[in-house]
């Protein structure tokens, strides 16, 4: 194949001068407590966890580990203030206070962005760009529906639960939080909430942002902690209703654990979704389609684009246009606005990564890697493609939750169908054809819960997002979101 014309600015890589984000202007403390019942306070056992920035390995801050003695004390603030200050509020009020949250947010844009790009690894212009503008846009739709909920549900009585539990991951850490926290408002619930190990800051930072905004007292809870933190949540007695998002092993922990209890749940787990694309598509922006899909974010999205299915006929031309793409993207410092790539998001995670590229190469993947320099320190990996890969293969099954993209090629609709829908998973999909009744069709066949059209990894609050299969249960966004936080009666 020839060399394009502007590959030859490329050998190297592109030069840019450094566009760091200034994070002078943010506010962070060394050592963060629980927000519990309107207050920060410390935790029972006085023990505190480092959270690490991925990038320079360096600690940001002390974080509390909460138990279960410290969960309880945070289910007990929440079900006191719903039977106190927020189920005696009128609905139009509990949206004033939503509608306040979401203005701060905005207001404090910049400083959760550099921090949301600190603690977790994402480039600051996704941080700035999608995750905090999405997050405050949670809490405005949401606060919109709060005086509107019988509308919503026409001819039924709504009534909110009681204490939300929420348990979320590192990926999205604002954004999931305020995914789970704004419609648990709106219908007139308290929440108790858990962040991430590796990404509680910004979480702590809704929580001074929730304080500022003057909600009553135990409206909004926010504890910090592993795993058993979130067990502990999980399964106290006074939750009536979990909101999970994160790992299949630990959903399936959850469901079991939930089993036989009258608690509401949902689930929203791991994914492999395919970008399918035809030989009728408009290559280039397919190209740029899937690198969004799995570069976007390191691939730590649940509904990444981590296969592609490509028609046989344009397999060679779309693979050469996403290598040429890729030796383009810039790895390194997520508070630089060139960077494309930012940090993985802990040790732990890049292992899981690199045992993957192992893997991938012992079943007889073609390997091909970026040659993009790295820094020095922090926790990176190059975006990497496999070809030569089948549908048996555990880097075609199985979800990676990295920068990895595994390739296949079909001939036909219904052989690219066989092949998108056969994994566990089922959480989203991409089509990529100039062809309005092929999009139909394949909408149609495909078992996922939110499929794109010629663009991928678009997010709306109007919108429901959530899996079939082992991606879990339920709809989060949207009016479909609200029903998972009230009890409808005829
Ligand atoms: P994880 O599922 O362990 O963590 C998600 C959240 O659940 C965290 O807040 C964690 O503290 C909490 N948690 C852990 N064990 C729990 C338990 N027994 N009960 C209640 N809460 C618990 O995910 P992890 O280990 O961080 O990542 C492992 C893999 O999971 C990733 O490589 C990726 O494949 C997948 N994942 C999927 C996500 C998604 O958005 N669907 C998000 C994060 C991870
Ligand atoms: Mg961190």
């Amino acid at each position: 194949m020839a060399i394009p014309e502007n590959k030859l600015a490329f050998e190297g890589g592109w030069q840019y001068s450094p566009a760091p984000e200034s994070i002078d202007h943010i506010n962070l403390k060394t050592k963060y407590d629980l927000y519990i019942g309107g207050e920060f306070v410390a935790p029972e056992s006085g023990r505190y966890f480092d959270t690490v920035n991925p990038a320079t390995e360096e600690c940001i801050a002390k974080v509390a580990d909460a138990n279960e003695a410290d969960v309880d004390k945070a289910v007990k603030a929440a079900r006191k203030a719903y039977n106190g200050a927020w189920s005696k509020m009128k609905a139009a009020e509990r949206g004033k206070y939503i509608f306040r949250i979401a203005r701060i947010m905005q207001e404090r844009a910049r400083e959760f962005a550099a921090i949301e790009s600190l603690d977790g690894g994402k480039p600051i212009r996704e941080s700035r760009d999608i995750d905090i503008p999405l997050a405050a846009a949670h809490f405005f739709y949401y606060a919109g529906w709060a005086d509107k909920l019988e509308y919503a549900f026409p001819g039924r009585k709504v009534k909110p639960l009681g204490v939300a539990g929420q348990v979320i991951p590192w990926n999205f850490p604002l954004l999931m939080a305020s995914w789970k926290i704004a419609p648990a408002l709106a219908c007139g619930n308290t929440v108790v909430l858990k962040p991430a190990e590796t990404t509680p800051l910004t979480a702590m930072k809704l929580a001074e942002a929730i304080a500022d905004a003057g909600l009553p007292p135990g409206v909004v809870n926010i504890v910090t902690g592993a795993g058993q933190t979130g067990a502990a949540i999980v399964t106290h007695p006074g939750v009536q209703k979990v909101a999970f998002t994160g790992s299949t092993k630990v959903g399936r922990i959850i469901q079991k654990a939930l089993a036989g209890t009258n608690k509401k749940y949902t689930l929203e787990l791991g994914g492999k979704a395919a970008n399918i694309v035809f030989a009728d598509a408009a290559i280039d922006q397919a190209v740029e389609g899937i690198v969004n899909g799995i570069f976007f974010n390191q691939g730590h999205v649940c509904c990444a684009g981590s296969r592609l299915l490509v028609q046989e006929s344009v397999a060679d031309e779309v693979v050469q246009k996403l290598k040429d793409r890729m030796d383009t993207l810039i790895v390194g410092d997520p508070l630089d606005k060139n960077t494309d790539i930012g940090a993985i998001n802990s040790p732990m995670q890049l292992e899981k990564i690199e045992s993957y590229l192992e893997i991938g190469q012992q079943e007889g993947g073609v390997m091909h890697q970026s040659s993009c320099a790295l820094p020095d320190k922090g926790y990176w990996c190059r975006p990497t493609i496999f070809t030569g890969v089948s549908q048996s293969n555990r880097v075609v099954q199985e979800e990676i939750f990295g920068p990895v993209l595994a390739i296949q090629t079909f001939r036909t609709l219904d052989e690219a169908v066989s092949k998108a829908n056969n994994t566990p998973y089922g959480l989203s999909g991409g089509i990529w054809t100039d062809k309005g009744a092929k999009i139909f069709k394949m909408t149609q066949k495909i078992r996922a819960g939110v499929i794109w059209a010629n663009t991928f990894n678009k997010f709306d609050p109007t919108s429901p997002f959530g899996g079939y299969k082992e991606s879990g249960f339920g709809r989060e966004g949207g009016l479909h979101g609200l029903d998972a936080y009230l009890n409808l009666e005829a």
